[in-house]
């Protein structure tokens, strides 16, 4: 078991708190608080205990100078000082003697928020090819490192990885939570588990699928994961968007005569067609033409897909069945996500997609648990753990 910031005497201490602030943001409005606010257990527990917290987040992708000036953290600093009480401070550089001296007069409960780790990746990737240099700098500004960024712990980042090399290290209540769950009603989940995935990437779920399938009852599968099943099969999928890979192909037809009894695919779908705006028709699977293109799962399916979601225990879903946004194409994600709140089953999302989609659907609160992770919550599936946390110390 990993130390837990619970087991650390953090009283009066000067704590660096790896927090995933990766938050969306348009026209320099955050459109989703909810990883701010799962980190703020954590946070006041620290406020609690008298701590100074210094702040370590990355916050979207810096590969040059330019990807800077829109990826400031400071937008979420002012949105973290309307959610606590405490005063909290903003340094513009993550690495600088400003904020060496701004430590120094901090007041016991004070948060300092360092701008974007990854601005250190500027131009040598410091942060993410975790330099020993940059992980001890950040190490040197406080007595203990508490790791609660769940989202990011798939990275060996030098502010994830890198300083729990340097002082002591402990798992904050937001990778504990995350933990738990998952563990519970994942990794030990009760049958019939049905897992319900789609989405656009293949190559990044193959490995998720692989990892399932033996612990699943049923796979019910949408989106472009479907579309190159179906192709695998045999039926023609039109231009609709699937995996070209042949490893990844040859692999899928595997999956499908090894787990034929748990693999369910679509049998009707709705499509449109690129260069004519306005054609949308639903066909049954085996009539789609050459310039057809799959955007999402018809009624035969989600009815068919029903069956199985009403008679489970567990599901869990990643990615969603089409183009969600547009609305002529939302029916098959919306009634799926619809079918499994109106069931009796524990409920999980997992992975950026999904729940973006569960929040468009205003249908967050009527599942069991949302994963603040994204790529980190599947390879926690997959793998049993994560490299930042299994890099923690033992309790
Ligand atoms: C996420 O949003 O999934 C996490 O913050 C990780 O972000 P990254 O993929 O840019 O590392």
């Amino acid at each position: 078991m990993k130390k837990r910031i619970q087991d650390v005497d953090v009283t009066n201490k000067k704590v660096l708190l790896r927090c995933d602030f990766n938050v969306p943001v348009k026209d320099g409005r955050i459109l989703d608080d909810s990883k701010i606010i799962a980190s703020l257990n954590t946070i006041e527990y620290l406020i609690e205990k008298k701590a100074k917290i210094i702040i370590l987040s990355h916050f979207g992708k810096v590969k040059t100078e330019e990807d800077k000036i829109n990826n400031s953290l400071a937008i979420v600093a002012e949105h973290l000082q309307n959610l606590v009480k405490s005063k909290v401070i903003f340094s513009k550089q993550p690495r600088s003697l400003y904020l060496e001296a701004k430590i120094e007069q901090m007041n016991p409960g004070d948060i300092l928020v360092l701008e974007n780790t990854r601005f250190e990746d500027v131009p040598d990737k410091l942060e993410s090819s975790n330099d020993a240099q940059l992980a001890m700098y950040w190490a040197g500004l406080a007595d203990i490192f508490c790791l609660d960024a769940f989202g990011s712990a798939h990275r060996k980042h030098a502010s994830t990885y890198g300083v729990a090399k340097y002082i002591p290290s402990c798992i904050g209540f937001l990778v504990q939570h995350e933990m738990e769950m998952l563990d519970q009603y994942i990794l030990n989940a009760e049958k019939p588990f049905t897992i319900v995935m789609g989405g656009a990437k293949v190559e990044d779920k193959i490995e998720l699928i692989e990892s399932l399938l033996p612990r699943c009852d049923y796979l019910l599968i949408t989106g472009a994961i479907a579309n190159s099943c179906l192709a695998t099969l045999g039926f023609n999928v039109g231009s609709s968007l699937k995996t070209d890979n042949q490893e990844i192909l040859a692999k899928i037809k595997e999956l499908l005569v090894q787990y034929k009894d748990k693999i369910m695919l679509p049998v009707d779908a709705i499509i449109g067609r690129d260069y004519i705006e306005s054609f949308v028709e639903h066909v049954n699977i085996d009539k789609i033409e050459q310039d057809d293109i799959i955007y999402d799962i018809g009624m035969k399916t989600i009815n068919k897909y029903k069956e199985v979601i009403d008679s489970s225990k567990t599901i869990f879903v990643n990615g969603t069945a089409g183009k969600y946004e547009d609305m002529r194409f939302a029916t098959g994600t919306r009634e799926l996500l619809n079918n499994i709140v109106n069931s009796k089953a524990i409920k999980i999302v997992g992975g950026g997609d999904g729940v973006s989609a569960v929040k468009y659907f205003k249908l967050a609160d009527k599942f069991t648990y949302l994963s603040t992770g994204g790529g980190a919550t599947l390879e926690y599936i997959i793998h049993e753990g994560l490299p930042a946390i299994d890099n923690i110390a033992d309790a």
